[in-house]
């Protein structure tokens, strides 16, 4: 059981939550810029010989969240801390897991080594590919929001809901989420053109007078979620839903998909954004519970 909870500048709300939800002290952070932009990062609270617990996304500003994170672990280190549990719920640079083209960075593989420089353990939230974890040298873990997901739509009354994934990576998730409304699921095949932009293959979703919620790991353009959106709404879905765990958000895409006819768009706060209605700390905080 973790002793102090440190949120970092992109989960400010979150590690709140989680220090609520286990009534573990959050730890006070002063982070700001010196004049010239550098970051400057100093932790007031007492960390000796505490079980410490860091919360920080890698979302936008990815870098400067990345440098943050890695100035608090190792000041919690330098400071005596006795373990450090790194928790980033949206891994940013996932998608970065490989060397698509000759000579390219595996930015995924440079953050995870970083991190794993300070840290005892990690987890993160729906990391986008669960191979990711192998790039770190601890004990490294994905937790899994489909139960958070599922629950919320479970507030709405829905009519015959359908779960959709609207591509193969969001199997696991669509499932997860249709467990708990106790429905079908279904995935459609996705083919990205280019970043943006893509190509979903025709086929019949038995959506027809059914509410229907589309979920997906990460809405960054928005495309993807768009893309399904409009095969269920010509396939004469009654009500569709759009949900996501990471609101990466790209341009306006949330009042893009609400013009386009969703009922509602939301995800969880592993990043803050407009639609982040889910807290990520009944996800999180039973993890640092153990
Ligand atoms: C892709 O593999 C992911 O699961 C998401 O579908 C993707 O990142 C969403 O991107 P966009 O919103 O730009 O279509």
């Amino acid at each position: 059981m973790v002793d102090l909870i440190i949120g970092g500048s992109s989960c400010q709300i979150l590690a709140k939550e989680i220090s609520d939800e286990l009534k573990v002290e959050l730890g006070a952070i002063t982070t700001t810029r010196f004049p010239d932009g550098e970051l400057y990062v100093r932790i007031d609270s007492d960390v000796k010989d505490k079980e410490c617990a860091v919360i920080q996304s890698t979302c936008r500003p990815q870098d400067s969240n990345l440098f943050e994170l890695f100035a608090i672990l190792e000041t919690l280190k330098d400071l005596g801390a006795k373990r450090i549990t790194t928790v980033v719920p949206y891994f940013g640079y996932g998608r970065q897991d490989k060397r698509f083209k000759p000579g390219e960075a595996i930015s995924a593989r440079v953050a995870a080594k970083h991190i794993s420089l300070h840290s005892d353990e990690f987890y993160a939230v729906n990391i986008h590919e669960k191979a990711l974890l192998k790039f770190f040298q601890i004990p490294a873990q994905a937790l899994d929001a489909a139960p958070a997901l599922g629950e919320y739509f479970k507030s709405y009354e829905l009519v015959e809901p359908l779960v959709i994934g609207p591509d193969d990576g969001a199997k696991d998730l669509a499932e997860g989420v249709s467990k708990v409304l106790g429905c079908k699921c279904d995935v459609i095949e996705k083919k990205r053109i280019a970043p943006g932009k893509v190509e979903m293959k025709k086929k019949e979703l038995n959506a027809k007078d059914k509410d229907v919620v589309i979920v997906d790991d990460i809405i960054d353009s928005g495309s993807t979620v768009l893309s399904a959106l409009e095969m269920l709404r010509s396939q004469d879905a009654a009500n569709v839903f759009v949900g996501c765990v990471h609101p990466v958000l790209t341009g306006n895409i949330a009042a893009r998909l609400f013009a386009a006819g969703s009922v509602d768009v939301v995800a969880t706060n592993t990043i803050p954004s407009q639609i982040s209605f889910i807290t990520a700390s009944s996800v999180i905080a039973p993890a640092l519970s153990k």
